[in-house]
């Protein structure tokens, strides 16, 4: 087909020129859409090579971010790698107008900048939620408009059109919009629920799991029949309708604890749904990074629900995370023994070991910096001082770790929780940073708590513990922590940061 034919055909396109014939096998191994107007072929090299570069640097990114210390370079690897892959396909010969890609950009950059650099660290699981949703949405309009523009985009007409799309690349199409939809409304349910727009708790009726199977059956028969009749775009939209609603229904029986798995299994499916993008639109670059996104994502809820002894079926369909206080061990009567700053810094500053455990509250406090400080005074007085770390300790995995580096609190005195909860029993001091549920001995001796089961840091072995808090307040789970009304245990009461001012200040005076 020559230029003009083709062109006549597909309206959208201008007519090219160019005096390289194209060619639909592959370039550099990698599989080239079909149909295009012939292309030079020096500009399709370096749309494959950036595609290559851009997927190598997000492979190097991922592998940077399994090691906080090179974290940092990951981030920057992976950037970099986006920037590469978008260089790559603003020269794409399927580009005829720039004025939309320019007005999206800034949209895009007035609406990211101010997500990245003024949302606080506290709120980044709904920022994640809510970008997932962005990414999901972008996949999802992407497939309708794949196949909008066969039903007009040819001018043949809405049935001629899509009825000749191939079984392949309608599964593709189905694929995308199906995972793509569900992730949309599902992300937003979870920011919402983050975001403390909607209640926290599942919201649970009688039937819920049956009509949420049969939804997504009748859903999925839909996807099967439209692979063999493309042409019926009533049942395509129906489809899409469909998958908003289960996105919706699968979130909302989800309690706001387990959120974290959610959100990052949305994000396996947001990768899913842009690799299927790749296969509709024949685009390598995303097939790759959807792929990497989709079983990072997927590898991520498992080790989450690991650290939270779930299996994935009890999260998604087991209705936890609600606050419960009615099943757990009640603590009245009990008395929590308060301590004063300068009696907490007579047990640090004499203490041969102590072992830090940071929670949300040094988070919300912005304590770190002080921490670190706290802990060389200890360790210029000849105690030695480690971090246990719990891998679901704040608000987003990693959020201890991303405080703690920042605060340059060396690597090595980072300790997983299987690593340093041996060592708990001959530490002097545990002094417990903001930190509540992951520290709740209710998870190892409670059944009638809602977190039992769940790893925690033996922080009640150790044979001093001082807790910095604001009150007697529940953590995350709403729940109550027996620990604080331990005979070993002293609570420090105030806001983390003041707290630990207050300690480094008589630690020194020492
Ligand atoms: P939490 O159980 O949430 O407890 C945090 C404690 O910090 C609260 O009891 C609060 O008590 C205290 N606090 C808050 N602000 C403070 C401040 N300015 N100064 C001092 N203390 C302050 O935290 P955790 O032990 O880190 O457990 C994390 C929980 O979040 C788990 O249930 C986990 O499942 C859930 N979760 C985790 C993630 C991930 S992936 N990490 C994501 C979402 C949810 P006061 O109000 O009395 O001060």
């Amino acid at each position: 087909m020559g230029d003009r034919e083709w062109s006549r055909s597909h309206p959208s396109y201008p007519v090219r020129k160019t005096s390289a014939s194209w060619n639909s096998e592959s370039v550099i191994g990698l599989v080239l859409p079909t149909p295009h107007p012939p292309l030079p072929r020096m500009r399709e090299y370096f749309i494959q090579a950036a595609y290559l570069t851009a997927s190598v640097l997000f492979i190097l990114g991922l592998k940077s971010l399994t090691r906080p210390e090179k974290a940092q370079r990951g981030m920057q690897q992976a950037a970099l790698g986006m920037l590469v892959a978008i260089a790559g396909t603003l020269v794409h010969h399927d580009i005829v107008r720039y004025d939309w890609i320019i007005g999206g950009l800034i949209l895009g950059s007035l609406i990211g900048y101010p997500l990245g650099m003024f949302v606080p660290m506290t709120a980044m699981p709904q920022r994640i939620a809510i970008s997932h949703m962005f990414g999901a949405l972008a996949a999802t309009l992407v497939g309708v408009a794949e196949y909008w523009q066969h039903s007009h985009g040819n001018g043949v007409g809405s049935a001629e059109g899509t009825a000749a799309i191939s079984q392949g690349k309608m599964a593709a199409l189905g694929f995308e919009v199906l995972f793509g939809a569900l992730t949309v409304t599902g992300s937003f349910m979870a920011f919402g629920k983050l975001q403390e727009i909607l209640p926290g708790r599942p919201i649970t009726y009688r039937g819920q799991n049956v009509i949420n199977l049969a939804l997504f059956a009748a859903t999925l028969g839909i996807f099967v029949y439209l692979i063999f009749n493309p042409g019926n775009a009533v049942l395509f939209y129906t489809m899409i309708a469909l998958a908003f609603v289960i996105g919706i229904l699968l979130v909302i029986p989800i309690g706001g604890a387990d959120m974290p798995v959610v959100i990052s299994l949305l994000n396996s499916y947001a990768g899913l749904a842009s690799a299927a993008t790749g296969f509709a639109i024949g685009n390598n670059v995303l097939i790759i990074a959807g792929a990497l996104d989709g079983a990072s994502g997927f590898v991520l809820s498992i080790i989450m629900s690991k650290a939270m002894n779930r299996s994935f079926g009890n999260i998604l369909f087991g209705a936890f995370g609600s606050v419960v206080t009615s099943t757990a061990r009640s603590v009245t009567g009990l008395t929590a023994r308060s301590i004063s700053a300068e009696d907490a810094a007579m047990q640090l500053g004499y203490a041969q070991s102590v072992i830090v455990v940071p929670g949300y509250g040094m988070a919300v406090a912005q304590a770190q910096h002080q921490v670190r400080e706290l802990a060389e005074l200890i360790e210029k007085k000849g105690g030695e001082v480690k971090y246990a770390i719990h891998p679901v300790a704040g608000r987003m995995p990693g959020h201890m770790n991303v405080l703690l580096a920042e605060a340059n609190v060396p690597y090595d005195r980072l300790y997983d929780m299987d690593d340093i909860n041996p060592e708990f029993e001959r530490a002097d001091v545990a002094l417990v940073i903001g930190a509540n549920d992951v520290v709740n001995p209710a998870a190892r001796m409670d059944p009638g708590s809602p977190i039992y089961g769940m790893p925690i840091l033996n922080v009640d072995s150790a044979k001093n513990i001082i807790v910095l808090k604001r009150s007697m307040n529940p953590g995350f789970a709403g729940i109550e922590n027996e620990l604080f009304y331990n005979a070993k245990t002293s609570m420090l009461f105030g806001d983390a940061k003041a707290s630990l001012a207050a300690l480094v200040g008589e630690v020194r005076n020492l």
